[in-house]
Parts: C-alpha cells; sequence; structure tokens
C-alpha cells in the first residue's frame, strides 16, 4: 500500500518539462486531412514545426518514419545545429530548414541516408560554412539567403547524386563563387540561380579550370535558369561555359542587345529584359540571333517612338509578355495591327498596360486574319479598351482563353465575341459593365466559364446567358446593383438552367439581394454556390435547384428563407462556410444539423451566445470530418456540441474572446487528429485547467497552439481586467484538477488497482465523489447557456429517517404555498426507477434551481447525503449564486460539526434557519424559507 503511494506521489511531483513540444509540430499523413496550409503543405507523412529552438527536444513527439519534414527555427535562434539533429528520420526524402545557424556540421545531417531533396532557406546573408557529404542521396539542393563564398570549392562536385540546384536571393560578390563550383559537377541537370541583390560585373568565372586556354570548357546543363538583376559591367564571353540557356531574366542598362552579344551564350529559350526603351527591333533582332521562344519585355519608357517598320525576326516568338512599368498612364506605342504583324506566330499574348484600340482589331481580322489565328491564349489586362464591338475577335478562331480584366470596359456590343468558336475561358471582371444583353454572349457556345465580378451590373437582360451558353460550369456575376432593389431570378437570366452548371458566385456586393430560383430544374453533377451581399432573402427556397447545391458558400449577414436560415434546403451540402458579420438576424442555425452529409464545416463571424440552440447545433454530423470556428463568440465550448462528430479529424479554433473549454468538448472526438488553436483567450477558471495537460500529454491529437502559445497563453481573472499566465495559473489553483488528469490519462490501470485494493469506504470518501463532483459539473456546464428550464425549484437534500418530518410538515407546508407555487424534488418520490441512484442524485441538484439540505443527526452519518451536499457546494462555487439553503432539524453539537469539515465551513460564511422546536415560531419559519426560496425563484 504505502509502496503504491509513494509511487503515486512520485507521479504527480514529475516536474513540468519546459518545452511544449505540441506548440510547434504538426503531422500529417494525408495532406487532406488538415485544413491549414503549412510550408510543408501537399505532401502525405509529413511534419510541419514552427518556431524550433532545440531541434531534438522539439521534434521528439513525432514519428521515426516521416518522410517529409519543414523545421522553421525559432526568429531568435542563431545557435548551432547540433549533430544527429535529425538521426531518427531515417526514411525522411525531403528536408527543410528555415533559420540562420552559427554552425551546421556534416554530422548534423547524420542517418539521412535517403534524403533526396533538402531546402535551406537561411536567413540574411546567414555566414555558415555548408557541407552535404552525410546526405549521401541528395539530388535536389535548394539554397536561399545564403553567403555562397563560405562553400568549399568542392561542395557540390562531392554529391555525386546531385541533379537540380536551386540558388534563391544569395549573397554574391562575383558569379564566379557559384559557377566555379558547378565546373565538375557531371550530373547536374537543372540549375536555378536568382539573385536579390544586383552584380556590379558580369565576370567571366575566375578560377583554374576555365582559364585553360586551349579547350574552353562548357558545363553540360540541360536547363539552366538565371535572374540576375540590373547588370551595369558585362565582361566579354562572361556566361559562356554555361553554353544555351533555358531562360534569362536581366534589367538592362542601355543596349541590351549589346548586353547578351557579351553574355557570349548561343541560345536562349526564354528571355526577360527590363528596358527604358522598348525597340522592338532589337528584340526581334535578339529573337533571331538567339532562337528565342518566348519573350518578356517590361519597359519604363513613355518616349513614343516613329511607327515601327515590319520587322522579321520575330516570326518564330510563340509567347509574348509585354508589360509597362510605370504606375503612370497607359501609353499606346504600337497599333494592334502591327504588333501582330511583327509577332505573326504567337500562341501565348500577354499585354499588360498598353494602350489598344477594339478598332484595331476589327480591321486586324476584316484584313490578315491569318496572323492571330494560331492564339490559343490571350490576356489583355488594364489596357483601357472601354468597349467591344461587333465582331472584335472574329479572326481569333483557336483562341481557348480571353482575359480583358480591368480595361474600363463599360459596354459589349451584341455579337462582340462571334467567331471565338473555342473560347472556354473568358475573363471580364472588374470592368465597368452595366448592361448585359440578350446577345453580348452570343456565338460562345464552347465557353465553360465566365467571369463577370466587380461589375456595376444595373440590368441583365432574360437569356442572356441563356441558349448559346450551352456548355457553361462556371459563371461568376456581380456585383448587381439592379435599382430600385436587387432582385435577381435565377431562370430568366439563363432561360434554361445550362446542362454542365456547376459552380455560381452571385454577389451584390454591399446590397442587400433578393434571388428567385424560378426553376425546379435538378442537375446531374454537384453544384457550388457562393452567394455575396449585406444580406440576402431567397424567394423560393422549396426549389428542387437547391438540392442539387454541395458546396454552399455564403459571405453575407445571413441568408434566409422567410426568417429562417437556409440550411435546412440545402440537404445535400457536403461543405458550408459561411461568413457572417455577428448579426442577431441570421435565424436559428440548428438546421445545420439536418446537414448529415457536410464533411466540411467553417463559420465566421458569428454570435453563437444568441443562437439559442447552440447545444444541439452540431448533432448528427457524423459524416463532419473538418470543422472551423473562426472569430466566432461563444459563452464555452463543451461536449454538448462536439456529441456526433465521431469522424472529425481537423478542428480549427480561432475564438473571438475569452472562452471556457470543457473538458468533455474534445471527449468525443475519437478521430480528432489535428486541433489548431490561434489567438486562445481563457477565463482563469479550473475548468480550462485540463487543456495545460492534454496539450501536452495526449498522443492522438496534435495540438497547434499559435498567438498565444500555450507558454504564452493568459487568462483573464473574475475582475475582468487582469491577465493571469494561465499556466501558473493552474499550476496553482488547480494542482488537484491538473494532477489528477495527469494522473487519470497516465495511469488508468493505477486507478482501477486502487478502486479495486482499496475499501469501499476509501473509495466511497474520495474517488466516488470527485467523480461526481466532475461530472456534475460538466453536466451543469452545459446549462450555464441559460435557455435551460429547471425542471424543480428546490432539491431537498435529506437522510431517509427524516422523512416522516418532511412528508408531514415540509411538503404541505412548502408546495402548497403560493403562488408562485414550488416544485419539490424529493428522492423518495422523483428519482427515476431504474436509474443508477448517483445519476439519479447529480441529475436532481442540476435540474434543480436550489438545493434544500435538511440537517440532522441522521443527515450526517448518510453517505449519500455527504455526497449531495458536495454537489451542491461545488455548484455553489460555480454559479456564485445562493442555491444552497441550509435548515437545521436539530442542535448539532459542535465537536460533532466539526467532523464535517464542509458542513462547518458553510456554516461559518452562510445564515441558515433553524427548525424551531416551538410549534407557535413554525409558521414564521415557513414563511421565512419559503420566501427565501421563492425569491430565489424569482431570480
Ligand atoms: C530508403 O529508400 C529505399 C529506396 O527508396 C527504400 O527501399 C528504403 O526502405 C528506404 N529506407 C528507409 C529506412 O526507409
Ligand atoms: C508559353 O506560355 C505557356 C503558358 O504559360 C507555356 O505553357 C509554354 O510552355 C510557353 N512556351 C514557351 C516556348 O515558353
Ligand atoms: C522604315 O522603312 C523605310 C523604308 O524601308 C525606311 O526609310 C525607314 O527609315 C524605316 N523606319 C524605321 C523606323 O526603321
Ligand atoms: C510559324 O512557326 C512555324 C514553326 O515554328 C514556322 O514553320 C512557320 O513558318 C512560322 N510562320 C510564320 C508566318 O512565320
Ligand atoms: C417547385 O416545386 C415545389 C414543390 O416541390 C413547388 O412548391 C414550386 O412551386 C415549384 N416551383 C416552380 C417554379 O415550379
Ligand atoms: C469574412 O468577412 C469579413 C468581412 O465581412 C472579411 O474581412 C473576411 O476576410 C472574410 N473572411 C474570409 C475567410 O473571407
Amino acid at each position: 500500500m504505502e509502496l503504491l503511494f509513494s509511487f503515486l506521489i512520485l507521479f504527480l511531483k514529475t516536474p513540468c518539462v519546459s518545452s511544449w513540444p505540441a506548440d510547434k509540430c504538426l503531422f500529417y499523413s494525408d495532406v487532406e486531412e488538415f485544413p491549414i496550409a503549412t510550408t510543408c503543405a501537399g505532401k502525405t507523412n509529413t511534419a510541419d514545426c514552427q518556431r524550433v529552438a532545440d531541434v531534438k527536444e522539439d521534434l521528439l513527439g513525432l514519428p521515426s518514419n516521416l518522410r517529409n519534414l519543414c523545421v522553421q527555427m525559432d526568429q531568435d535562434y542563431h545557435g548551432a545545429l547540433a549533430p544527429d539533429s535529425f538521426a531518427r528520420f531515417v526514411s525522411l526524402d525531403y528536408l527543410e530548414i528555415t533559420g540562420c545557424f552559427s554552425e551546421i556540421p556534416p554530422e548534423a545531417f547524420n542517418g539521412l541516408t535517403n534524403v533526396t531533396s533538402l531546402s535551406l532557406a537561411l536567413e540574411g546573408c546567414c555566414e555558415v560554412a555548408l557541407d552535404f557529404s552525410h546526405l549521401p542521396s541528395l539530388n535536389s539542393l535548394n539554397l536561399s539567403k545564403y553567403a555562397l563564398s563560405l562553400l568549399a570549392p568542392n561542395v557540390f562536385e562531392k554529391m555525386s547524386h546531385l541533379q537540380k540546384l536551386y540558388i534563391y536571393e544569395v549573397c554574391l560578390k562575383d558569379i564566379s563563387e557559384v559557377l566555379c563550383r558547378l565546373a565538375n559537377v557531371k550530373s547536374l541537370k537543372l540549375f536555378h540561380l536568382s539573385l536579390n541583390q544586383s552584380l556590379n560585373r558580369l565576370q567571366y568565372p575566375n578560377c583554374s579550370v576555365f582559364n585553360t586556354s586551349d579547350i574552353s570548357t562548357v558545363l553540360n546543363i540541360e536547363e539552366v535558369r538565371l535572374y540576375l538583376g540590373t547588370l551595369e559591367y558585362i565582361d566579354e564571353r562572361a556566361l559562356e561555359v554555361l553554353g544555351n540557356l533555358f531562360e534569362l531574366s536581366f534589367i538592362a542598362k542601355a543596349d541590351f542587345l549589346r548586353d547578351l552579344s557579351l553574355i557570349g551564350v548561343h541560345k536562349i529559350n526564354t528571355l526577360g529584359v527590363t528596358v527604358d526603351v522598348l525597340h522592338f527591333e532589337d528584340f526581334c533582332t535578339a529573337a533571331k540571333l538567339y532562337s528565342i521562344e518566348s519573350l518578356q519585355i517590361h519597359y519604363e519608357s513613355i518616349n513614343l517612338l516613329p511607327p515601327t517598320n515590319i520587322t522579321d525576326g520575330c516570326e518564330d516568338v510563340k509567347n509574348i509578355t509585354i508589360r509597362n512599368n510605370l504606375f503612370t498612364e497607359t501609353v499606346n506605342l504600337l497599333d494592334v495591327y502591327r504588333f501582330f504583324q511583327i509577332f505573326r506566330n504567337l500562341t501565348y499574348v500577354k499585354i499588360i498596360k498598353f494602350m489598344l484600340s477594339p478598332n484595331d482589331f476589327y480591321y486586324l481580322c476584316a484584313t490578315f486574319p491569318q496572323m492571330v489565328k494560331q492564339i490559343s491564349l490571350m490576356f489583355l489586362i488594364k489596357n483601357k479598351m472601354d468597349e467591344i464591338v461587333s465582331n472584335q475577335f472574329i479572326c481569333f478562331s483557336d483562341l481557348g482563353t480571353l482575359d480583358l480584366s480591368m480595361n474600363n470596359i463599360n459596354y459589349i456590343n451584341d455579337f462582340a465575341f462571334i467567331g471565338l468558336n473555342n473560347l472556354k475561358e473568358l475573363n471580364l471582371c472588374r470592368n465597368k459593365l452595366s448592361y448585359i444583353y440578350q446577345h453580348t454572349f452570343s456565338g460562345l457556345y464552347g465557353l465553360m466559364f465566365l467571369d463577370l465580378q466587380g461589375n456595376p451590373i444595373i440590368h441583365i437582360e432574360p437569356k442572356s446567358f441563356g441558349h448559346h451558353l450551352i456548355n457553361l460550369c462556371t459563371l461568376l456575376l456581380g456585383d448587381l446593383n439592379f435599382p430600385p432593389g436587387i432582385k435577381l431570378n435565377l431562370s430568366d437570366i439563363f432561360g434554361i438552367i445550362p446542362y454542365n452548371l456547376s459552380n455560381i458566385l452571385i454577389s451584390s456586393g454591399l446590397r442587400p439581394m433578393q434571388l428567385v430560383i424560378g426553376s425546379n430544374t435538378t442537375l446531374d453533377q454537384a453544384l457550388n454556390l457562393h452567394i455575396k451581399g449585406q444580406y440576402v432573402t431567397v424567394e423560393d427556397c422549396s426549389s428542387l435547384l437547391l438540392t442539387s447545391v454541395v458546396t454552399l458558400k455564403i459571405d453575407a449577414e445571413y441568408v434566409s428563407c422567410g426568417n429562417e436560415f437556409i440550411g435546412k434546403y440545402v440537404q445535400s451540402v457536403v461543405s458550408l462556410e459561411f461568413n457572417s458579420t455577428f448579426s442577431d438576424n441570421i435565424g436559428d442555425l440548428a438546421v445545420i444539423n439536418q446537414l448529415v452529409h457536410l464533411k466540411t464545416l467553417k463559420l465566421e463571424n458569428i454570435e453563437f451566445t444568441k443562437q439559442p440552440n447552440v447545444a444541439v447545433m452540431f448533432h448528427n454530423l457524423t459524416k463532419l470530418r473538418t470543422l472551423i470556428l473562426t472569430n466566432c463568440r461563444f459563452f464555452f465550448l463543451d461536449g454538448s456540441l462536439t456529441k456526433d462528430l465521431k469522424a472529425l479529424t481537423g478542428l480549427v479554433l480561432i475564438p473571438k474572446d475569452n472562452v471556457n473549454i470543457l473538458q468533455n468538448f474534445v471527449e468525443h472526438l475519437t478521430s480528432l487528429k489535428y486541433l489548431h488553436v490561434m489567438g486562445l483567450g481563457l477565463y482563469c477558471s479550473c475548468d480550462n485547467a485540463w487543456l495545460v495537460s492534454w496539450v501536452k500529454d495526449n498522443r492522438k491529437v496534435q495540438v497547434a497552439m499559435s498567438k498565444p502559445t500555450m507558454k504564452e497563453l493568459q487568462c483573464l481573472t473574475d475582475n475582468g481586467i487582469d491577465q493571469l499566465n494561465f499556466i501558473g495559473y493552474a499550476k496553482e489553483t488547480c494542482s488537484f484538477e491538473i494532477e489528477f488528469m495527469f494522473f487519470a490519462s497516465t495511469s488508468a490501470f493505477l486507478c482501477i488497482f486502487i478502486i479495486v485494493v482499496l475499501s469501499y469506504r476509501f473509495a466511497g470518501q474520495y474517488i466516488v465523489p470527485f467523480y461526481h463532483i466532475a461530472s456534475g459539473w460538466f453536466r451543469e456546464a452545459l446549462r450555464v447557456n441559460g435557455k435551460h428550464q429547471y425542471r424543480y425549484d428546490v432539491f431537498v437534500s435529506y437522510s431517509g429517517k427524516d422523512e416522516h418530518w418532511v412528508m408531514e410538515e415540509l411538503l404541505p407546508n412548502l408546495e402548497r404555498r403560493g403562488p408562485p407555487f414550488l416544485r419539490l424534488c424529493l428522492h423518495s418520490r422523483d428519482f427515476q426507477l431504474g436509474e443508477d441512484i448517483v445519476e439519479n442524485i447529480t441529475d436532481s441538484i442540476y435540474a434543480s434551481r436550489q438545493t434544500l439540505c435538511l440537517v440532522s443527526r441522521n443527515y450526517l452519518s448518510s453517505n449519500w447525503c455527504s455526497l449531495e451536499m458536495q454537489l451542491a457546494t461545488y455548484r455553489l462555487q460555480v454559479e456564485h449564486r445562493d442555491i444552497l439553503i441550509l435548515v437545521f432539524l436539530e442542535m448539532i453539537p459542535s465537536r460533532l460539526l466539526s467532523s464535517h469539515h464542509r458542513l462547518a465551513r458553510l456554516v461559518k460564511t452562510r445564515t441558515y434557519l433553524d427548525w424551531p422546536q416551538e410549534p407557535e415560531m413554525h409558521e414564521a419559519f415557513w414563511d421565512r424559507l419559503w420566501c427565501k426560496l421563492s425569491f430565489n425563484k424569482a431570480n
């Protein structure tokens, strides 16, 4: 026995580990499971660790069969990366480390024999020597923000499998620092270099390999991409050793043709140049000389050049991007017609901030239609084309994508898009369109995607998206501004709902909107519906079209049918996102519990404290896998919410205000794998204390806590002003609970053992009451909601031996006095037959507004009575209300009383009534007692 106790004490005294690994790492076997995008996102069997200070310790909880690992060091950590830091992860394939270290010895990578890809995102110009010799399988290396000069000359050479080398934003004084280290790297196939600062001078690599005069050594790398910034001085043949370039980007100081000739390469697949003054002739000369297929031209000049003569040389260019880098006015350097004469073989065109005239297109199609017929993607963005004329694009017969966003287009002629028989995607977002006519989109038989967002639409003619748009799959429509009030009839604008329709966005911006479906069509495929507006009312929610909705996204105060939330009309919904504005009019969201197919639920900016049925809101959602509650206000979070969420794997909590989270909140979440908590503020209450040990010790759920982390977590005291460190508070004030949880969670077997070994009397005295206190506490917590209707006014706690007095005196005098009439709960009369007696007691106490204890010698000697009193006093602590009334049926000697600590304390701090022995005093006693009980009822 004693041994057992010393073991227990040892257990409880185990010092708190000072770090909270659970804060730092998340492991996910399947990326789908976790809703928050992280650095390592998109990979499976992955761990993502943030703010790491000690790699070994902080990664302790991760499984050793990890395949991908992303480690972001704490900003303040600048120490060494210890040897064997990752040795445990023998199956690791991808490793990413962000941070700067004072030292990274080769042994830091011990054991990583299977790592093929390493990414070191260091900081600033991190100065640390690197050696990858302990990574025998490495074939892809990504280095950034690093001072390259610290690498050994043969560092890459020793990596026999190195195929891909990415060097981004590194600090270089001289390109030799890179090129010389590549000289003998035979395996390299791909090399990307991007500089964040400009090299003063681009030099021929200064190392012996490249200086042997007779043989000019050429690196044989298949794909070289260089982003070099500004080039001031270029030495002759500077990049000759690279042979061909797949991509070269730089900012030219003066004559970029001369720069290219100095660089000394033969072929450049993609050339990106920023120039001051744009000469198409130069680009076409370059295109011819270097067999360029893709040109990216950024220009800054507003110098107008004389009309350019038709130039040869650009006929093999397939891709062109022209962007005016100036913030100033769009300028017209070249008309459309000449442009397409110069670039007559394009498939991809992107022109940004370049004045284009619609009539030029018209003219082009009328005269030389063959010049553009092979173009498949065309982006004409911010080009100040204020209208689209009829037949404007008639010769673009191969065009699949046309993006005309941000052009100030305010008018589209009927039949403007005729001829675009292959067009699948048309983007007209952020223009100035106010009218959509029946023939605006005529002829777009192949169109699948139409984006009209961000247009001030005041009228849509019936059937505008009708018969001709038979393949329409996505329609993004907004921002409607119909006068006098916005009423959109879906069936009207379509005529017939397109057969393939699967995505609709309807937005009225910040205005209210009325929506009419007007059709009972059902769709074979899933419909994703996104509604935006100030608030939205739907007129015919019973329309069968709504039963096709599988994804519903609402960005509005509310979307309602009558006065109800739309929820129950979209029974097939699998994903629901609702971003409200703390509106009081959203209706009862409890209908969400009818959406039994829900897999994802995201609620944002919602006032749960004004919802009448929070407790049942998420019931029945047995398929729900992801629940995200962002910026919502709750009184508390407890098990009633999560009762049915057996399939939930990911939970994100970003509460708006301070909250209480009861332990039973996580009890039912048997599949939970990830809990992400951000911006948490708790009340200083021992209700929340379980969280501390649970976050640390539970092995099933990974908890990521940020802003604050568990260590930084503060709690708000009862006075509503003071903040305490929560861990400190919990340790000091609730240590019994914490230790109990710790004990309970880690040594259930001990518990059972104790129960078996200890006498019933002993157990009855300590363990059973504790269990009931706790369970009563949780039950009570469920009721804090305020809407709770008490079944009884008074639970009467008394000894069976005093039953005579209760029946003869108490009952007639209390129940018949009134109004208001009091409802009493007596165990002999009101307990549910067949139910566990202890359950009955807790239930009755919490189903009653207050508890009346009838103290007598019999009462003190009864175990049940003492349990009843414990539970009642516990509730007294939580509720801070006058809910416990003591009546002494006889004089109890203080010697006897003092052995009942709880009662003795109560007697000291509370008023109580004595049952008077004199019969003439009885009436006054009943008056007082009745007054006290009914006063509480009124409050
Ligand atoms: C390392 O990779 C090889 C080949 O992919 C694999 O067969 C082996 O099991 C891996 N080793 C470990 C420890 O996972
Ligand atoms: C042209 O651009 C398209 C789309 O970005 C791309 O898929 C294609 O590879 C590019 N072609 C060339 C030659 O760069
Ligand atoms: C255009 O061509 C004409 C005659 O071929 C020539 O006189 C003129 O200089 C050229 N203009 C430019 C800007 O090259
Ligand atoms: C377009 O390019 C193809 C192959 O790249 C070439 O054969 C053809 O001559 C070019 N067309 C024109 C009009 O230059
Ligand atoms: C669609 O069907 C419902 C009943 O299923 C009916 O109440 C409603 O009037 C119908 N709407 C139309 C536009 O036919
Ligand atoms: C939710 O709506 C608010 C404004 O109503 C907006 O600021 C916020 O970005 C929205 N959240 C998301 C995830 O779109």
